[in-house]
């Protein structure tokens, strides 16, 4: 678990940034990379006019707009550069989370998104009268999930991974700011998480990215490699009983489901149970523009939640 106190410098100050930011009623949602693209494309949005331009829509900012308590805090976490702040704050579920600020071109961008929200929502329905003693939330990223899962099961013990350090810093000051005891591991998958798994939750990157960014590179598979092998993982390290909650995007190609053939193969021959469901039919429909997706139809977004027998 990670006391406040502990933190270094810079993530104290953050915390403070989160503090100040709650305080004064902030609040930005994160769209797509592609509607925040063309929302500060507008004439008029070169600078930042508030602080949610300067926390929200990444704007370059004049050192006046801000207060003076909340430049400081800035400051001190070495947040500003540039003009602009290097990090993103939204709110979620009520909650503000820190996360990587636009455009999240760096390898080790801390990814939150609209998929992020569509996640937590159905982690909380998925939590809903199965409240597992231990939570493991793989590739964490800002810590959604498994600050979501917390506020369902206010006793469960919340394990994050990730493969991405800054993620799991991040998440730490999200979680310090929501007052929820966490533990972080940074490994892939749940390689690095010892002791019993009551439930496993994942959202975890489902497109073909040529750049091979963590936050969004699937694999292959057309992308859903990845969220195979969290979930056949999932599957073998849940306590009989237990549950895999995977929130993830699937290539459906020339009209076949790629991921969910998959995933009834895998749970078959566990003897598993899988429900599976699709929440958007048609995501990042732009992808389909380049040559790896050229046999592609659509992107869905699915929910698998997998029960492994007693
Ligand atoms: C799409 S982001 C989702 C983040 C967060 N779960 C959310 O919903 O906002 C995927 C995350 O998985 C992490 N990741 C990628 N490959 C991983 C692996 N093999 N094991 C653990 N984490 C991984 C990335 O670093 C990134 O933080």
């Amino acid at each position: 678990m990670h006391a406040p106190s502990a933190f270094p410098a810079a993530d104290r100050a953050l915390l403070d940034l989160l503090g100040l930011l709650d305080a004064r009623g902030y609040g930005h949602v994160t769209p797509t990379p592609a509607t925040h693209a063309r929302v500060v494309a507008r004439p008029g949005r070169a600078r930042a006019r508030d602080v949610n331009d300067v926390f929200g829509w990444s704007l370059p900012f004049d050192q006046e707009l801000l207060d003076p308590e909340l430049l400081h805090a800035a400051e001190r976490a070495g947040a500003i550069r540039g003009g602009r702040s290097t990090v993103r704050v939204s709110r979620l579920h009520g909650r503000l989370f820190l996360h990587s600020a636009y455009p999240t071109t760096d390898e080790h961008s801390v990814f939150l998104g609209p998929d992020s929200y569509r996640f937590a929502d159905l982690v909380l329905h998925e939590l809903r009268g199965f409240c597992p003693a231990r939570v493991a939330d793989i590739g964490a990223g800002a810590g959604v999930g498994g600050l979501v899962a917390a506020e369902a099961c206010p006793d469960a013990r919340i394990t994050l991974t990730d493969i991405n350090p800054d993620a799991l810093r991040f998440a730490r000051i999200n979680a310090a700011h929501a007052g929820v005891d966490v533990e972080t591991v940074e490994c892939a998958g749940l390689a690095g998480v010892e002791g019993p798994i009551d439930a496993a939750l994942a959202n975890p990157p489902y497109i073909v990215d040529p750049a091979g960014r963590e936050y969004r590179d699937g694999g292959d598979l057309f992308g859903g490699r990845l969220s195979l092998d969290m979930a056949k993982e999932a599957l073998n390290r849940v306590e009989p009983g237990g549950r895999v909650i995977l929130y993830t995007g699937s290539a459906v190609v020339r009209g076949r489901d790629v991921l969910r053939d998959a995933l009834v193969d895998l749970t078959g021959r566990a003897g598993a149970s899988l429900r599976y469901r699709e929440l958007d039919p048609d995501v990042f429909g732009e992808e389909l523009d380049s040559p790896a997706y050229a046999q592609v139809d659509r992107i869905a977004v699915v929910a698998a939640v997998i029960a492994k027998p007693e």
